[in-house]
């Protein structure tokens, strides 16, 4: 073992809600390392703003909660993955309480035990628990603080995965098994080797591979691409989720205006105050996010708007910015006074609905390998998520996945040594520039041609681009070193080709995805869509 070499029982990529909630489901006396690629709170989880949902309160009731996601999967939902979901909802919300979570209370919310319960597109009842609007803060940093007490935890901040080791790795083809991951280690500005008996991919999701998107720099798909490379199974990579109310302002780029706010009344108005909700859906404003994603952007096209408006305006200023805090801080930052008037917003990226495929315990097809949270394919989320089902998931999947590791690691071998990473062939960078600009190229072609509204031409389109700037890339990856920019683009370009893949096959609009070609759902193709890679072997279990 060189220096640069590093073992732990537990390898955990990734540090939002699904690798931290991991690290600390295990038992003490594991040795767990969590790598992340920025610092340690950086991700999704840190902005999520609407809440988490779960039954809580006495009037509600699982079914329920199960009828609302499958009716909002649009015929896609696994529905045991549904039911794993949602009946381990309560227990999850007490977990995260007993780490020391703060959610906002209501004394009028007796029912639920005291927390206020917000409402969102698709629940038929309020049964969202939250802290105001910055939910994902309250959770990521009692986490964080949790997992930095952990002796057993060894936190490795600004280093990021480049690949999966397995068995190939060592020309052994008799098993197919992980054994570790290549990590750049920013700091020192190279390739170090991480063995362990389980790794665990907790990257998040991809959104980053959109022009606009509500997500972090980090989002750029890289758990699902490394698990793609390394034989296994990616699924229902078409389903992109854009959230309709993203803030539309030259120096906010990825700001989220919470669903809650329409969960809480408030209405979306063309630029001459029109409400347009009613004219596509019974559930005007809280119908599911497909729904009043495409309607914004239709109204948004015929009309020739560069935005449409959220107007919360007619509830009274104190519940708003009590409600709202964040929210209303950060608009009056740029001149919107959102008790007064309405804010303009624009549909951005926002979750990606496929991912690795796992099964119930968060085991992916590659033996040794998990995947949690929104990397993971698990089938909860069908052809739409329904809001605030992903924090959910990423609880209930790493709890799974952590129960099943302690399960299995008695008497589980350690991974035998592996040849380090080979610079030998590689140079310098010469042109920064390609990397640039492929990664700009790649985020606008994929917002035009593979965004809300599809067509066959604008895919095929957008396949032909990828496929070029693959080439380029692939070619640029062998012979230069790599780089934190030079990684993510590779990654973000095997994603754009899986999402382009997936949408292609799909022939028919279900959900998330609508092409013109087939604007109608056909109950033939009422299955996931799943891609099998090259090194693709059914997994050995034990
Ligand atoms: P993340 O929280 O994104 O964490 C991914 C981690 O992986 C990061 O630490 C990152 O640095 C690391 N990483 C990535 N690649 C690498 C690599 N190659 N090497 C090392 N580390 C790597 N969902 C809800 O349920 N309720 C909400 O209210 C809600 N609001 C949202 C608001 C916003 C603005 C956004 C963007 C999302 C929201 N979502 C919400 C979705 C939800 O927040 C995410 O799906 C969820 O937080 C994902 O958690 P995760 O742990 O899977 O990934
Ligand atoms: C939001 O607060 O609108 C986001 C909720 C989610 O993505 O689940």
């Amino acid at each position: 073992m060189s220096e640069h070499s590093f073992r732990h029982d537990v390898l955990i990529l990734g540090s939002g809600a699904a690798g931290l909630s991991l690290a600390l489901r295990l038992r003490e006396d594991l040795s767990v390392a969590v790598i992340s690629k920025r610092e340690l709170s950086e991700g999704s989880t840190l902005y999520a703003q609407g809440g988490i949902s779960a039954v809580l309160d006495a009037t509600d009731s699982i079914e329920s909660h199960v009828q609302d996601t499958l009716k909002a999967g649009a015929g896609l939902c696994d529905r045991k993955a549904v039911r794993h979901v949602v009946e381990r909802g309560p227990d999850n919300i007490r977990w995260l309480l007993d780490q020391g979570v703060e959610f906002t209370r209501d004394a009028e919310f007796a029912s639920a035990g005291g927390y206020h319960l917000t409402r969102e597109g698709g629940h038929s009842h309020r049964r969202i628990v939250h802290a105001a609007d910055a939910t994902g803060h309250a959770i990521e940093t009692t986490l964080e603080a949790q997992v930095r007490a952990r002796p057993n935890v060894t936190v490795y901040e600004q280093h990021i995965a480049v690949d999966l080791i397995t068995s190939r790795h060592l020309q052994d083809h008799r098993e197919h098994r992980c054994l570790g991951a290549y990590i750049f280690n920013r700091a020192i500005d190279r390739v170090e080797t991480f063995l362990a008996r389980f790794v665990v991919l907790a990257t998040g999701g991809a959104s980053k591979v959109y022009l606009y998107t509500s997500n972090p720099d980090v989002s750029t798909g890289d758990g699902i691409a490394m698990a793609w490379r390394a034989g296994c199974r990616v699924a229902n990579m078409e389903f992109m989720q854009f959230h309709p109310t993203c803030l539309y302002h030259p120096e906010a780029r990825t700001f989220l205006i919470t669903e809650a706010l329409r969960g809480e009344g408030a209405h979306l108005l063309l630029p001459d105050g029109e409400r347009f909700m009613p004219r596509f859906d019974s559930r005007a404003e809280l119908a599911p996010r497909d729904i009043v994603a495409r309607a914004i952007d239709h109204e948004m096209k015929r009309l020739g708007t560069e935005c449409v408006y959220l107007d919360i305006s007619r509830r009274p200023a104190n519940f708003i910015v009590e409600h709202f805090p964040t929210i209303h801080k950060r608009c009056l930052e740029l001149g919107i006074d959102i008790t007064r008037e309405p804010i303009p917003v624009v549909p951005a990226a926002h979750y990606t609905c496929g991912g690795v495929m796992v099964d119930q315990h968060a085991r992916t097809d590659l033996t040794g390998l998990y995947a949690s949270g929104e990397t993971a394919y698990t089938g909860l989320h069908g052809a739409n998520r329904m809001a605030s089902n992903s924090l959910l998931e990423c609880l209930v999947y790493s709890e799974s996945a952590a129960q099943d590791i302690e399960r299995r690691i008695g008497g589980y071998p350690a991974p035998p040594d592996v040849p380090d990473w080979d610079e030998s062939r590689v140079t310098e960078p010469d042109e920064e520039v390609v990397v640039t600009h492929n990664w700009d190229e790649l985020r606008r072609f994929m917002w035009d041609y593979v965004g809300i509204v599809r067509t066959n031409k604008r895919l095929r389109r957008a396949k032909r681009r990828a496929d070029l700037l693959a080439q380029e890339v692939i070619e640029y990856y062998s012979h230069f070193r790599v780089s934190n920019d030079l990684i993510e683009l590779r990654n973000l370009l095997e994603v754009a080709d899986l999402i382009i893949q997936s949408a292609l096959r799909r022939r028919e609009s279900r959900g998330l995805h609508y092409t013109l070609d087939f604007p109608n759902k056909d109950a033939s193709q009422r299955v996931p869509t799943i891609l099998i890679p090259d090194y693709y072997q059914p997994r050995v279990d034990c």
